[in-house]
């Protein structure tokens, strides 16, 4: 389908905690991305089909990413591109859309003792290399039989995060999360920073400190900050667009918030370029209980 040319990075967007930005970021990302040029491969992996859903594709009658998890089909046979006449994705934004048929997967499990369900994605992606610049696989929150394997597959990890208490307090674990899969079962994997997203405008008091509470907290083991130095603000335009299935660049491209994600994707491919060249600065455990 593809020329197998580009040189992939693939992308676990976490956080256990739910309804922290995880898929929106996702989805505005890729689309920021795919301005400058990039493409990019949007999996669901979340049976409730929100990045399916805010793209506005079809959760249900497609080959989804069940198929693409069990070896069911190809993963390069589960892709709805651009080209879809029925679904109207961002130019270069393509989705293995997710449906209900994983919460079999426990099952398929059960029935298939030889396969091991960390693995699972281990194959996809080896298949799907080359052919994205990025492969962002979007989780659920909790961690599934979706989120373990999207761990080990990936070459780093994004975090998304609202300034609220109750997801600061979430914090800890989801960093946690990611020094448990470097130790156990992915020792390449690094995490690229914290999007922190739903800032309200103008800031209160309480989102200025959880912000700086932020800043402090979420730090590598030099002491260098991991949140993005772009946030993304609060605004219902970023939910008019998800209702219609598009991304807020589709549908309001002049929308100060689209702008800001097209500073965030300046922001992280500059840190991934960085990265890439140097090591990464593993987090050590008393950051992630800090
Ligand atoms: N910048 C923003 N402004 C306003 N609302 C936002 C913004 N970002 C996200 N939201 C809203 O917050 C809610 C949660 O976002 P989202 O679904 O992306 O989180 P999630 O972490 O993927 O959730 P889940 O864990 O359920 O998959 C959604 O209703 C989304 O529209
Ligand atoms: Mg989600």
């Amino acid at each position: 389908m593809f020329e197998r040319n580009r040189n992939t990075t693939v992308i676990v967007v976490g956080n256990q905690k739910g309804g922290v930005g995880k898929t929106t970021n996702t989805i505005q990302l890729a689309g920021a991305l795919s301005e400058r040029g990039r493409r990019s491969l949007i999996i669901d992996l979340d049976m409730t089909s929100g990045a399916t859903k805010a793209l506005g594709a079809p959760t249900d009658g497609w080959i989804s990413s069940f198929e693409l998890l069990t070896g069911a089909e190809n993963a390069e046979d589960t892709i709805i591109t651009h080209e879809e006449p029925e679904v109207r994705l961002p130019p270069q934004v393509h989705l293995v859309p997710s449906s209900r048929k994983l919460a079999e997967l426990d099952t398929f499990l059960a029935q298939n003792p030889w396969l091991i369900q960390q693995d699972l994605l281990l194959q996809p992606m080896e298949r799907l290399r080359g052919m994205y610049d990025y492969v962002f696989l979007d989780t659920p929150p909790q961690k599934t039989k979706t989120t373990i394997p999207a761990l080990k597959a990936a070459d780093f990890a994004v975090l998304s995060t609202m300034p609220d208490h109750l997801a600061v307090s979430a914090m800890a674990e989801a960093l946690s999360d990611i020094v448990a899969a470097q130790k156990q079962a992915n020792a390449k994997l690094a995490l690229l920073g914290v999007i922190v997203c739903a800032v309200p405008r103008p800031k209160t008091r309480l989102s200025r400190e959880l912000v700086a509470y932020l800043e402090r907290t979420c730090v590598d083991a030099q002491g260098q900050s991991l949140k993005f130095r772009t946030e993304i603000s609060r605004s219902v335009a970023v939910q008019e667009a998800q209702k219609v299935g598009q991304t807020l660049l589709q549908y309001r491209g002049d929308h100060p918030v689209a702008d800001e994600y097209r500073t965030l994707a300046r922001e992280f491919e500059e840190r991934l370029a960085f990265l890439k060249q140097r090591p990464p600065i593993l987090l050590t455990e008393e950051v992630a209980h800090a």
